[in-house]
């Protein structure tokens, strides 16, 4: 009976897995958009830190979404050394977008 649940959760879990990959694809639209990608690349160090090592650093921290949203709204340094981000106001990544964009970043493992 165990075996037969495990048979039934893994495709389950394969297809939980599949749904979730689509919004984040999404996301990774916005920071192409936002340009983003100008500093960022997903793991290796550009202007800015890779973005599995910022979800690696905030993993488990419940303030982090807060405080990641001000500071790509407005700049900032002193996280990952003294270059500066530049701040990106509304006109360049609305709130949602830039909400989604760092849940996707701090979901990346
Ligand atoms: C001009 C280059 C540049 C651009 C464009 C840029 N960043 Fe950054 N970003 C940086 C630098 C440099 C840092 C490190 C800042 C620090 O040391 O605190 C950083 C840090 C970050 C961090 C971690 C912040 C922290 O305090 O740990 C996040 C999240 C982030 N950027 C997201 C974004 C997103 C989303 C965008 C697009 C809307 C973006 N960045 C665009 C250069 C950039």
């Amino acid at each position: 009976m165990k075996q037969n649940l495990t048979a039934l959760a893994l495709p389950l879990l394969a297809a939980s897995l599949l749904a979730v990959a689509k919004p984040a694809l999404a996301s990774e639209d916005i920071v192409k958009k936002a340009r983003c990608v100008a500093c960022h690349a997903v793991d290796q160090k550009r202007v800015g830190p890779p973005y599995k090592e910022v979800a690696a650093k905030y993993k488990g921290d419940a303030k982090a979404p807060a405080m990641l949203f001000e500071k790509v709204r407005h700049g900032g340094s002193g996280n990952w050394g003294t270059v500066p981000m530049l701040p990106h106001p509304a006109d360049k990544i609305s709130d949602d977008d830039l909400k989604a964009a760092i849940s996707w970043i701090l979901a990346l493992q």
